[in-house]
């Protein structure tokens, strides 16, 4: 056939066959055409050594796991929840070298090397982090299921206030010490998302876990 009786139907149908041929193996002499999906699959695996709750972990992750999969999938870690995989609700929040994250928008392979903090490590059943003990004190969860994230984000939340990171609430960002106002608990821990509306008692919570009273 000549170029010219090509056609665009033709070369698709072309490519489909090869295509197919390939994946039954039927190309054997072409270059790496013997590999099987699975043997490339698992050649591409990366290694990745994380530190998570104080335990050191070395896992062979297909580079494209999120963090909160790596958790969830590959330590069991389960507590963290996955609510919109999409970095829209604060369930999946952990602290990654103390600074929140939602794990669903982190790259496993890029925590290499780093500590990671769940709501598991965060306390224990018998000696709760003060967070936690607060939480349970002023009944700042329905039906939990946004609770451990909420946690892990309002830690890591009063830390940046503690290094005086401004939010866009804070009126003024040269002072000194940063005040924690019910309006920066609002602001900063608007993306994590409580489809329970439980907000005023996580507000009180927070607020006595910083060290105030709610009166
Ligand atoms: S699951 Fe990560 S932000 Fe919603
Ligand atoms: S307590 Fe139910 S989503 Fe927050």
């Amino acid at each position: 056939m000549s170029d010219s009786h090509l056609t665009r139907r033709g070369i698709l149908g072309t490519g489909v066959a090869l295509t197919a041929l390939r994946r039954t193996g039927a190309l054997a002499d072409e270059p790496g055409a013997a590999e099987s999906p699975r043997a490339s699959q698992e050649s591409a695996m990366i290694d990745v050594a994380i530190t998570v709750n104080g335990a050191q972990h070395r896992l062979g992750l297909d580079p494209r796991t999120s963090l909160l999969d790596a958790l969830r999938n590959h330590l069991g870690l389960t507590a963290t929840k996955k609510g919109c995989d999409h970095g829209q609700c604060g369930a999946c929040t952990v602290l990654v070298d103390g600074v929140r994250r939602n794990s669903c928008l982190n790259l496993a392979v890029a925590c290499d090397g780093r500590e990671i903090v769940t709501i598991e490590g965060l306390g224990s059943e018998q000696t709760l982090h003060p967070m936690q003990a607060a939480f349970v004190a002023h009944d700042a969860f329905q039906c939990g299921y946004c609770t451990p994230g909420q946690i892990c984000s309002a830690v890591g939340m009063l830390s940046e206030i503690e290094r005086g990171l401004p939010s866009a609430a804070t009126a003024d960002i040269a002072a000194d010490t940063m005040q924690v106002a019910e309006s920066e608990i609002r602001e900063r821990m608007s993306g994590n998302i409580c489809r329970c509306a439980a907000y005023p008692n996580i507000v009180a919570a927070i607020l006595e876990a910083a060290g105030k009273t709610t009166g």
